[in-house]
Order: structure tokens, then sequence, then C-alpha cells
């Protein structure tokens, strides 16, 4: 593995078992990411985006192929391991915001730090630092469930960034917003990205969000390609 590069795939694939027989939905992707890039993956809808991401971050396993991040191979850590590295490499953010709804904006985005072992009043203080980042400082204590759209979203990066990762994935940041809030959403991707020395890769249909980033490529037929349309 380069230096330069934070994660690599290679000949990675992945087969979903069904009724009508096997689904394929990526199929020999091959894949570099360079440590501080700003990267997007466009596609059609059921392309594999999603499913790819997950693979990325260690949400789900390839059929076969290998992830390799930071020259750990992903494939081969044990499911404690996995999960540990997620815990802390790995920030991922849904397009629907996956937080608990029963629980405040604060709670929500202390737990990451709760599951690693950190004091209660550690985590909070930290949860709060994030939140004031993301610029939701005022709501810390609402419960996730009341918040709008875009503050849902706010509080999702906030929990995705509140355990240091090196790479932050989100899938679909904007779709479920309105055109205005979807424009501040991206720029505070952007300033976080840049604040905090991340390497990111963003899977997305707005064509504004991938016309910011360093590289994007287009998902199809399972594998990659440089999108012509963003070609710097
Ligand atoms: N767990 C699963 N079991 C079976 N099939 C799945 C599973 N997850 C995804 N698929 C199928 O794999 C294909 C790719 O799905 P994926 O969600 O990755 O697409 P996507 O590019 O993210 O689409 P969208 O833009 O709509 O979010 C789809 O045809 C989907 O039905
Ligand atoms: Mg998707």
């Amino acid at each position: 593995m380069k230096e330069d590069t934070v994660l690599a795939a290679r000949k990675l694939r992945k087969v979903f078992p069904s009724a009508a027989g096997e689904l394929i939905v990526l199929e020999g992707l091959d894949l570099e990411l360079k440590r501080g890039e700003m990267a997007a993956v466009v596609g059609p809808s059921g392309s594999g985006k999603t499913t790819l991401l997950y693979l990325l971050a260690g949400l789900d396993r390839a059929t076969s192929g290998e992830v390799e991040f930071d020259s750990r191979r992903l494939n081969e850590l044990p499911g404690d391991e996995l999960a540990a590295h997620r815990n802390r490499r790995i920030g991922f953010v849904w397009q629907l915001s996956n937080l608990l709804p029963e629980f405040t904006a604060r709670e929500n985005v202390a737990l990451p730090l709760l599951v690693r072992g950190q004091s209660r009043e550690a985590a909070e203080r930290e949860a709060d630092r994030w939140l004031s980042e993301v610029g939701l400082g005022e709501r810390a204590h609402h419960l996730a469930g009341e918040l709008s759209g875009g503050e849902q979203q706010r509080t999702a990066l906030a929990r995705a960034l509140v355990s240091g990762p090196q790479v932050l994935f989100a899938d679909e940041p904007t779709g479920n917003l309105d055109a205005a809030t979807s424009a501040k959403i991206l720029e505070l991707l952007v300033r976080l990205h840049r604040a905090h020395g991340l390497t990111s890769l963003w899977a997305t249909h707005n064509l504004e969000l991938a016309g910011r980033c360093d590289r994007v490529w287009r998902l199809e037929g399972g594998r990659l390609a440089p999108e012509s349309r963003f070609r710097k």
C-alpha cells in the first residue's frame, strides 16, 4: 500500500443471494483513496453505492476481494477488532440520520465514546463540543426525534466525528433535505473535512456536492470509472 493511500479496495466483489438467483452488485471493483482526499461516488439508484460504502467502512463484508485500511486488511479482522476499527477510525453518516429518536442530541453524539469506555462526563463534554462545532450547541438537550431534518444531519455528523476518525463516509448526506438546508450541510461537510484533516468519501446524487470533490467516480456495472463531467 502506498504511503499516501489510506484506503484501498482490490477486486472487490459483493453478491447477494436472492430468490431469483444471485444478485451481483460489485464485480471486481478497485479503488484507492489518498490521505486528505475528498471524493464522491455517483451512479444510478441501485448501482451499489451504499453497498460499496458499507464494505469500505467495515459495516459489511465482501464476498471476495480485499479492503485495506492503513495497511490492515479488514476482511481478516475478527468481529470485535472490526467493531473497534469502526469505532476509532471510521465516521459514517447515513441518508436518514439513524439517530436514536428517544435520546437527546447530546446522548446520541456521546454514544460512540461511551461504547469505547469513556466516562459519561468526558463523553458528554466532547459531545457538546462537537454539537457546537456543527452549529447545534443550543440543541444538546433536544430529543433527536424532535429535531428538523437538517439538525438531525448535523447531529449525525457530530456523532460521526466525535471519535476522531480518519475517514468520513457519508451516504447521500443531503438526500432528504430541501435545497437551502442541503446547501448548508454541503458547506458544513467541506468545512469539517478541511478543518479536521479528514479523508472523505461521499455517495451522492447531488451534483453540487460531487462538484466540490477532488475526485468523482461513477459506479456502474459493479465497477468504478472516473466521472468525466467532473474531471479536473
Ligand atoms: N442486504 C441485501 N440483500 C439483498 N439485496 C441487496 C441488499 N442490499 C442491497 N441489495 C441490492 O443491491 C443493489 C444495490 O443496492 P444499493 O443500496 O447499494 O444501491 P445504491 O446505489 O445505494 O442505490 P440508491 O441510490 O437508491 O441509494 C440493489 O439492487 C439492492 O436491491
Ligand atoms: Mg444508497
